[in-house]
C-alpha cells in the first residue's frame, strides 16, 4: 500500500518552520486556511515578476496572463472532475455563492422553496436566505445533536415538489461530519430541484468528482487546499449557459468568464495551478504509474485519507480521555469514513477562547467560536458561551503534534 511521505510533504511548506515562544508552531487552523507549499509562493512571485497584466491585450505579459488563467481553470477542472469552462473563479466561496444565488433569484417564482441545513457554514445559508426578500421560502434541515450528523429523515420532510434548490455541505467545517452527498443530490433531483454543494471543508481531505455526484454546483476555496486566498466554483454547463449573471456589458459573454465579475486575482490563479500541481505530486510520488494529473490527484487522496484517519483516531481517542471534555461529532473510529480530521470540543471551566489562548501561547494554533457555522453553534446551545474549540488537522500535521496538543490539554485540566 502506498503511504504518504510525510517528511517530503513537510519540507514543501516553509511556514512549518515557524517557531512560537521557542517551540515549533503547530498549525491546527487548517479549516480557517491552510499553509502553502513553496511552489505556490514561487508561482505567485513569478507571475508578478514576469506576467503581471490585465487580460486579452496585444502584448507579451497580457498573453501570458491569459495562459495562466486558462491553466488555472484546467487545474481546478482536474481537481473537481469537470471541464475547464465549468470552473468559475472569484474572491472566495461566499462571494461566488452570493453571485449564483442572486442569478438564481431571477429563476424563482411565488411559492418556490430552498432547503438549507443547520450543519452548514453561513456561506451556504445566508446567500439563499437573502432570496426570501424576493418571496421564496427557506426551509432548514435539522441535525442529530448526539453525533452532529444531518437528520436525513428531516431532510426528506423538508424537500417537496416546491423545492427548487437544496444547499448543503460536503463536510462540516466545525465538527468534521461528511454528509451523504450522493444521496442528497439524488433526493434533490427526484423533486426536480438543483443541488448546490459547499465543498470548502472537504476539498483538502478527499477526492471530488462532480460528474459522479451529478451535482449542479460545487463551491470550494483554494486557500483551504494549500493555495492562495480565492474561491472556485463548478457549475453545470447548462446552468452557466442558460442563467443570466449580473455582469458588466463589455465583459466576455462566454463561459466561464461571464460569471467572473471584474478583474480577477491573476497571481492567485498562478498560485492555484501550483497548489493543484503540489497535490498531484503527492499522488505521483505515491503512485508513479498514474498517467494524468486527474489520476495523480485521486492517488494523492488515496494516501491523504488514511493518513488523516490515523491522526483523527489518535486525536479523538486522546481527547475523549480528558476529564471534563465534551466532544461534538462522530467519535466512533468505525464510522471515521464519515468524518474528516476536524474536532470540536469544550472543556468544563474554560471558555473556548481561554483554551485557544492557552494553546496559542504554546505555539498550537486552534480556533474558537462558531467559525461561521452559526446555525450549528446555536443548535448545540454553545453559541452564548463562546462556541467550541476547533482542532483542524490536514495532511501536513503529525502524530507528534497531536501528542503535544493532548499533553497541553491534560496539563491544563490537572492544574
Ligand atoms: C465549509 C465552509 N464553507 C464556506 C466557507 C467560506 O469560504 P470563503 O472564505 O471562501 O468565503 C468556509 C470558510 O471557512 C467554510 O469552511
Amino acid at each position: 500500500m502506498p503511504m504518504l511521505d510525510i517528511d517530503w510533504v513537510r519540507a514543501q511548506f516553509p511556514a512549518l518552520a515557524l517557531r512560537v515562544n521557542g517551540r515549533p508552531a503547530v498549525y491546527f487552523d487548517g479549516p480557517g486556511g491552510t499553509q502553502v507549499p513553496q511552489r505556490v509562493i514561487d508561482a505567485m512571485r513569478d507571475y508578478l515578476t514576469s506576467s503581471n497584466s490585465n487580460t486579452h491585450g496585444a502584448f507579451a505579459t497580457s498573453r501570458k496572463s491569459d495562459e495562466v488563467i486558462a491553466q488555472a481553470h484546467a487545474a481546478v477542472a482536474d481537481l473537481l472532475g469537470c471541464d475547464a469552462d465549468e470552473v468559475v473563479f472569484g474572491p472566495n466561496m461566499t462571494t461566488l455563492t452570493f453571485g449564483i444565488s442572486r442569478a438564481f433569484g431571477r429563476e424563482l417564482g411565488a411559492g418556490d422553496e430552498i432547503v438549507v441545513t443547520r450543519l452548514d457554514h453561513d456561506g451556504n445559508v445566508a446567500p439563499w436566505h437573502a432570496l426570501e426578500e424576493s418571496g421564496c421560502r427557506v426551509r432548514f434541515v435539522d441535525i442529530d445533536p448526539s453525533d452532529c450528523t444531518l437528520d436525513m429523515a428531516d431532510l426528506k420532510r423538508q424537500i417537496s415538489p416546491r423545492t427548487r434548490l437544496v444547499a448543503f455541505g460536503y463536510a462540516s467545517n466545525a465538527v468534521g461530519t461528511i454528509n451523504d452527498v450522493e444521496e442528497i443530490v439524488r433526493l434533490a433531483h427526484a423533486v426536480g430541484a438543483l443541488a448546490y454543494i459547499d465543498a470548502v471543508h472537504y476539498a483538502p481531505h478527499g477526492p471530488i468528482d462532480v460528474r459522479r455526484l451529478d451535482c449542479d454546483f460545487l463551491a470550494c476555496s483554494p486557500y483551504k487546499f494549500f493555495g492562495p486566498h480565492s474561491g472556485a466554483l463548478y457549475g453545470k454547463r447548462e446552468h452557466l449557459t442558460r442563467w443570466r449573471p449580473y455582469k458588466v456589458r463589455p465583459a466576455l459573454e462566454e463561459n466561464p468568464y461571464r460569471w467572473e465579475t471584474g478583474t480577477q486575482n491573476h497571481e492567485g490563479q498562478a498560485g492555484i495551478v501550483a497548489a493543484v500541481d503540489y497535490l498531484a505530486e503527492v499522488g505521483w510520488r505515491a503512485s508513479p504509474s498514474v498517467t494524468s494529473r486527474r489520476a495523480a490527484l485521486l492517488a494523492a487522496y488515496d494516501v491523504i485519507r488514511p493518513y488523516e484517519c490515523g491522526l483523527a483516531e489518535r486525536l479523538i481517542g486522546g481527547l475523549l480521555g480528558i476529564p471534563g471534555l465534551t466532544f461534538y461529532g462522530i467519535k466512533d473510529p468505525a464510522r471515521f469514513a464519515r468524518r474528516v480530521p476536524t474536532a470540536a470540543i469544550r472543556i468544563a471551566g474554560h471558555s473556548p477562547r481561554e483554551l485557544a489562548n492557552y494553546l496559542g501561547e504554546r505555539g498550537i494554533f486552534t480556533w474558537d467560536g462558531n467559525y461561521y457555522a452559526l446555525n450549528l453553534s446555536e443548535r448545540l446551545g454553545v453559541e452564548p458561551s463562546g462556541g467550541m474549540l476547533r482542532i483542524g488537522l490536514v495532511h501536513y500535521n503529525t502524530a507528534e503534534e497531536v501528542d503535544r496538543l493532548l499533553a497541553s490539554l491534560r496539563e491544563l485540566v490537572r492544574k
